[in-house]
């Protein structure tokens, strides 16, 4: 597990996939606003759901988060689209309802941070988010991201096309929070 100071971000667990999918994936506005793609249901314990895991794609490293004080999971945190020649990837991170606001998702970017630059030696990250999303966009920047620009009408969101923000943070700049 790797720790921050208020979360954990672990393997998936199987026991996490009907939670996972109840109060996360099913919410299809929340979906709609954060993946960038359609929203779709799927049947509970289908083994193609979105928040299974497939570990055999280098390309991605899925994780769920928990809290370090009693292990409750509380969400997914997601390095994607790891391309080894740039020495870049993605940030993508989602957490239930009842954790949003408690510090936690600027906690899941940090770790994410300690994962991408030391545990995977990358050069640059980079989160892509809608531009009224103020909580993801101060998380990033808490934690050194940097708005690099916005994407304009690049996300088709529930009937209209919304513009994100690009954010980015490299290697060399990133100051890394004590950890625990
Ligand atoms: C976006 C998300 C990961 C942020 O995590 P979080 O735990 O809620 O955010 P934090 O509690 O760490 O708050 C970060 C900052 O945003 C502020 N903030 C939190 N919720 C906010 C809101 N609804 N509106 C405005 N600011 C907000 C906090 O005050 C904090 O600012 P501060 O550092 O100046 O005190 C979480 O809200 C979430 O999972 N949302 C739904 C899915 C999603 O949007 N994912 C991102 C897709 S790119």
């Amino acid at each position: 597990m790797l720790k921050g100071t208020k979360v954990g971000l672990r393997a998936r667990h199987e026991d996490d996939i009907p939670i996972l999918q109840a109060e996360l994936y099913d919410d299809a506005v929340t979906h709609s606003r954060a993946q960038g793609s359609p929203w779709r249901p799927f049947t509970p314990g289908s083994k193609h759901s979105p928040v299974m895991v497939n570990d055999t794609d280098q390309g991605i490293a899925s994780f769920s988060v928990v809290e370090l004080d009693g292990g409750t999971l509380v969400g997914t945190a997601t390095l994607w689209g790891i391309d080894t020649h740039n020495r870049s990837a993605h940030i993508g991170l989602g957490l239930l309802p009842s954790a949003r606001g408690k510090g936690y998702g600027t906690d899941v970017v940090a770790v994410l941070c300690h994962y991408g630059f030391v545990v995977r030696g990358l050069h640059r990250l980079q989160i892509e988010t809608l531009a009224d999303n103020a909580a993801m966009l101060r998380s990033a920047e808490r934690n050194g991201f940097v708005r690099e620009g916005v994407l304009r009408s690049s996300s088709w969101v529930l009937g209209e096309f919304l513009d994100e923000v690009l954010l980015g943070l490299l290697a060399e700049d990133w100051k890394p929070a004590a950890r625990s």
